[in-house]
């Protein structure tokens, strides 16, 4: 039998990097985006987001690029995507609602009721957005009722746990996939498109519609009260003179608790983990388990209360006020790796700041064009060395390796005080000191 045509519907973070990956494993891929101007920079094979490794992939298979596959294409007709495909993923984003937890589905929504009517044959439509529990069900009643070829139609559910920075690699060797299926033959469609990770080792675990939602969810749960866990530890340090470090890399030794995601600092951001469980916690309610996730808001304030306390750390470093004082920040997106500045600790704690009256200077290696839009009102610098210039305080607040690489003594020349404050806990604060250089780190009173 012809290998299964696959189609991917949104092409941002999730979508672009899943058109490409398929088109690595073999597939004959149309993308489709509602943003004109997407569609036509992914034509030439360039990507719409920075993100290590997806620029030569998109090169390699985008057809009308000079020694490409060609396996890959772009549409912005529903009635083409629905023709070409037998698999159709739809990775639309679902950001939190304006004023509200929960989370908004009208993309999903959207994309779902411009497919259905031109499914006029069998396919299978897999969701891969991270949508609240019950969203499958619904849909799949959707598809049922709109699709013209009815019961030949069905729907998977198909979450993904990409990290940005590392979504090429998490893309084509997932750690694990997980099917929430209705039909064998939704399973078996679905390992054939897998066949190759799945050949390589990847488990693939195979479930009903809400677990594979509740999957996605809960595992960034997880993961968010992991990091706040660490980040209420620094907490308890900075009162009791402890180093949260040391503390993180001893607990860290337990098997049972491991060294991953226990880095104490400004906390996390981006577009998923913020968002996703407070989305968690909205539907819950409505499910009327609310109790069960009381401890997110906990997860939620602690990491909130990190940014302020990063704030606090500087007002205390430059005298008690921040009034007209000049403070260098390094760093703007949410991690390192990426130009995603989506609820970015970072860009918060550079707001905050200039708010009450300082005046701040940002650099970052990628994130500058969307750092911009977000805060035009910040000072913008083209280097480390030009944000450290004048400064009374530099903040380390994004932990990227360049950030690392930096001279402390070239800094030293250029800066007003040599007073760092490290909101990421990555820099060898014995080199700064060494430079003659004032270190604070959140969470390490006794530095
Ligand atoms: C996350 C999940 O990891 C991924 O599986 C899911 O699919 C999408 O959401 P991502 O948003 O790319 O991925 O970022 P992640 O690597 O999880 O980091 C999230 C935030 O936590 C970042 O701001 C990071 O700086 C912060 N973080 C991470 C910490 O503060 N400490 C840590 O120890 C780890």
């Amino acid at each position: 039998m012809a290998s299964p045509k696959v189609t991917v519907i949104g092409l941002g973070y999730l979508g672009a990097t899943h058109a490409a990956a398929m088109a690595e494993l073999g597939f004959e891929v149309l993308g489709l985006d509602v943003v004109p101007e997407k569609i036509e920079q992914l034509r030439q094979g360039l990507p719409p987001m920075y993100e290590p490794g997806l620029g030569d992939l998109l090169r390699a298979h985008v057809a009308g690029v000079e020694g490409a596959s060609g396996r890959l294409r772009f549409t912005d007709s529903w009635e083409e995507l629905a023709d070409f495909g037998d698999v159709h993923f739809l990775c639309v984003n679902t950001p939190q609602k304006h004023g509200e937890y929960a989370c908004d589905m009208s993309y999903v929504d959207a994309a779902l009721d411009s497919l259905a009517p031109h499914l006029d044959r069998p396919a299978l439509v897999v969701g891969k957005s991270t949508v609240p529990v019950g969203s499958a069900e619904r849909l799949a009643e959707r598809l049922a009722e709109l699709a013209p070829a009815r019961r030949e139609v069905e729907l998977a559910w198909n979450p993904e746990f990409l990290r940005e920075g590392f979504a090429v690699h998490d893309t084509l060797h997932p750690d694990r996939l997980v099917a929430g299926v209705r039909s064998e033959w939704a399973e078996e469609l679905l390992r054939e498109v897998y066949a190759r990770p799945i050949a390589e080792g990847s488990p693939f675990v195979v479930t009903d519609y809400p677990t594979a939602e509740l999957v996605k969810t809960s595992a960034n749960s997880f993961l968010a009260t992991k990091i706040s866990f660490i980040n209420a530890m620094a907490e308890v340090c900075e009162t009791a003179g402890g180093d949260v470090v040391k503390l993180a890399e001893a607990i860290g030794h337990d098997e049972r608790i491991g060294r991953k995601f226990l880095r104490a600092g400004i906390g996390f951001g981006g577009g998923c983990l913020p968002k996703d469980i407070r989305a968690f916690m909205a539907r819950a309610g409505e499910l009327g388990a609310s109790e069960a996730l009381t401890f997110l808001r906990e997860v939620d304030s602690i990491n909130m209360r990190r940014r302020g306390q990063m704030v606090e750390l500087t007002r205390q470093a430059v005298g008690g006020t921040l009034l007209g004082k000049r403070i260098g920040v390094l760093g703007a997106t949410f991690k390192p790796d990426s130009d995603d500045v989506r609820d970015s600790p970072a860009l918060n704690v550079a707001g905050q700041l200039q708010l009450q009256g300082a005046q701040v200077t940002v650099y970052d290696p990628k994130g500058m064009e969307n750092a911009r839009a977000l805060f035009p009102t910040l000072g913008y610098a083209p280097t480390a060395v030009d944000a450290a210039r004048g400064a009374d305080v530099l903040l380390h607040l994004t932990e990227w390796r360049d950030f690392k690489e930096l001279d402390p003594a070239e800094l030293g020349e250029v800066v007003s005080v040599r007073s760092l404050l490290d909101g990421r806990n990555t820099l060898d604060h014995e080199l700064w000191r060494k430079a003659g250089w004032t270190f604070r780190a959140l969470g390490r009173p006794t530095l």
